[in-house]
């Protein structure tokens, strides 16, 4: 696949890697499925493209308005689990949306240039209202979020944007928004694409999606201990319940993180499942060892950070400092380009 190579920027004549507007909620400590679902990709894409890493605090009033108190230890959290993954924030600036007001300047902008009706019918949002019971409560800012996710990404005229499907419907009214401000106006802002996570959904230790809400995560944080009990009460195949009875691993969430976390054993695992030769238990066993082994590296990088919290600090601040500078620039150009005085 050729390797997209976009202008932009004030110097037309340098070609520039394209450029990952990525981002999170800050929601605390994140899980396997953030690891396999996001981080992964991240760290995977940092030297091919130009990085931006973005906490999406703002975003996180459409659900927690009233818990607001909770956002910098989360933050934080969010924050040590990415660098703990392998975020270089050298490469790949780290920095949060409520320090850029240009988000919200932005925000305002587009949101003249999309209509109610289209808002209502994006299905993420509305499935996430349902979810939460918002159904006939959702706040204007909360219709909002994907206009503000879309300026999260127009302000770095960011190409590429990792996301699982559940997000796609967002991108699509970036693109749009792009589009139409450049029709409207002048042709400042490229259209965003979604670059999809490769990795199927990770499941969570009762079978379902792996989700905070659902209290069936493994954390990337969790010690060894905690990580073997979540194992041992994980959910196996309902119809396999005691070694000897043959099972069947394609409905074992077991099985799929073997295969995300220790393809080399999979084919093993399938036989000794199928044939009943291997009993659940024994199985969890096995992957709890296999999976410490594979955490103890991001345990390290994380306890480094977690010794240094001004470090921390000064990453974002560092973060912040880069972003703003790029974000202030699109806005003059989005002024211009308006004629606003
Ligand atoms: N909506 C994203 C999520 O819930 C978070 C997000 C906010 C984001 N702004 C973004 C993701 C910009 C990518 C780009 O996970």
């Amino acid at each position: 696949m050729a390797k997209p190579s976009i202008q932009h920027g004030s110097s037309p004549l340098i070609m520039a890697k394209a450029r990952i507007l990525s981002g999170m909620r800050p929601t605390g400590k994140l899980h396997l499925g953030h690891l396999v679902g996001a981080l992964e990709n991240w760290v995977q894409l940092q030297d091919e493209y130009e990085n931006f890493h973005l906490v999406a605090d703002w975003h996180a009033l459409t659900t927690a308005y009233d818990r607001t108190e909770e956002l910098v230890e989360n933050t934080r959290e969010m924050v040590t689990d990415w660098l703990a993954a392998g975020i270089d924030p050298q490469k790949s600036p780290i920095f949060i949306q409520s320090h850029i007001p240009e988000h919200a300047e932005l925000h305002l902008i587009l949101s003249m240039l999309i209509t109610l009706p289209r808002l209502e019918r994006n299905p993420a949002v509305k499935e996430q209202a349902k979810l939460l019971n918002l159904e006939d409560k959702l706040s204007y800012g909360h219709l909002g979020y994907p206009v503000l996710q879309a300026a999260d990404i127009l302000l770095y005229k960011g190409n590429l944007v990792p996301v699982g499907e559940d997000q796609v419907p967002h991108l699509e009214i970036a693109r749009e928004l792009a589009r139409r401000f450049n029709k409207v106006y002048s042709p400042i802002f490229p259209e965003p694409r979604a670059k999809l996570t490769n990795f199927k959904r990770l499941p969570g230790t009762d079978a379902q999606r792996m989700s905070k809400s659902l209290n069936n995560t493994i954390l990337i944080s969790d010690p060894p201990d905690v990580i073997a009990h979540k194992l041992r009460k994980c959910i196996t195949d309902p119809l396999k319940v005691r070694k000897g009875d043959p099972g069947r691993p394609d409905v074992c969430p077991v099985f799929t993180y073997y295969q995300k976390f220790y393809p080399e054993a999979v084919d093993e695992v399938r036989a000794g499942c199928e044939s009943g030769r291997l009993g659940c238990l024994e199985d969890k066993q096995n992957f709890s060892r296999k999976l410490i082994e594979y955490l103890e590296p991001i345990w390290e990088k994380r306890r480094f950070y977690e010794e240094r919290p001004d470090l921390i600090a000064q990453i974002i601040a560092d973060g912040d400092a880069r972003a703003r500078k790029i974000a202030a620039a699109t806005m003059t150009e989005v002024r211009t380009a308006m004629k606003l005085p």
